[in-house]
């Protein structure tokens, strides 16, 4: 039988990410002080191979882009107020190669075109051009676009479908083991959208990374999530969170599910008692 040290124990029972108590209040000390988050306290485990996919909602303005970006290390969501934020077992100190983020807004470089977009985090690891490229030709590919006609490309001729592949591309290309999307789809009509849902729980399975997501849409928080986490308002505290098993239900199909169409049911109801609620 093999023993584990303590050590090693420790090592491996760690959360990728961790928030104790974390508060945080814009603005400290000033008459515009403003507490956007309240002593929210959670765990994702370090689930290695196989990452959790956490999705996130809440009323507008409940604090959901601060809990997100306080994981990045984002100035000035970072540093929290009180508690800690912690990633691998260890403190927030700023961003990190182990993090990539995607926004709604379309955050591509104008001037660059989509090979050079999705290379960039490598020239930035000063990683030569001819492997840079060929990296990044090979993710244009994964993210569904295509190389020849694409490749050459500036964001100003893409669709919002296609701007949003090459700013995944850019972020899965470095492998960060935490993905934070926020409101990633939340531009884009819904057949986009559907297609877009479906490349990324496709890229998720390879990636094993764990994400977290933020949406308004309760159907895309049921369909892609793991677990569901519900913001309250004012300030934002984390009320609830939903585990949802893994659907074998295909995808085209999985609205007619109804374990899926309860889920979608509970959390509305839950989400409308929020939403009522005076800021
Ligand atoms: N840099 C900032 N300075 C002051 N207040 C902020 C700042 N960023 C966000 N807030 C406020 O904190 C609250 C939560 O914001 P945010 O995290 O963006 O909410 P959500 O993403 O859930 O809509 C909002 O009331 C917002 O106005
Ligand atoms: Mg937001």
């Amino acid at each position: 039988m093999t023993r584990l040290s303590p050590l090693a124990t420790e090592v491996m029972s760690k959360n990728i990410v961790e928030f104790k108590g974390v508060t945080k209040t814009y603005n400290v000390g000033s008459r515009d002080a403003f507490t956007a988050i309240s002593d929210v306290t959670f765990e994702i485990e370090d689930l290695p191979g196989k990452g959790e996919f956490i999705t996130v909602l809440g009323p507008s303005g409940c604090g959901k882009s601060t809990v997100l970006r306080m994981i990045a290390g984002l100035d000035p969501q970072h540093p929290p107020t009180s508690g800690s934020v912690l990633v691998s077992g260890t403190p927030v100190m700023g961003p990190g190669p182990d993090r990539g983020m995607v926004f709604q807004d379309y955050t591509s470089f104008d001037n660059r075109t989509v090979l050079d977009n999705v290379a960039f985090g490598l020239e930035c690891r000063g990683i030569d051009r001819a492997t840079r490229h060929e990296k990044a030709r090979e993710w244009i590919q994964r993210v569904g676009l295509n190389v020849q006609s694409d490749a050459g490309k500036f964001p100003h001729e893409l669709s919002g479908g296609m701007r949003q592949r090459v700013a995944i591309a850019r972020t899965l290309i470095l492998h960060p083991r935490i993905i934070l999307m926020d409101e990633p789809f939340g531009a884009l009509d819904p057949h986009t959208r559907q297609q877009m849902q479906d490349l990324l729980i496709q890229l998720w399975n390879d990636v094993e990374a764990t994400v977290f997501f933020v949406t308004h849409s309760i159907e895309e928080a049921v369909y892609l999530g793991d677990r569901v986490f519900i913001f309250s308002r004012g300030p934002g505290r984390l009320q609830h969170q939903i585990p949802i098993p893994r659907s074998t239900v295909p995808t085209h199909e999985i609205h007619r599910d109804p374990d899926y169409q309860r889920r979608v049911l509970e959390i509305s109801e839950i989400m409308e008692q929020l939403e009522s609620q005076k800021p």
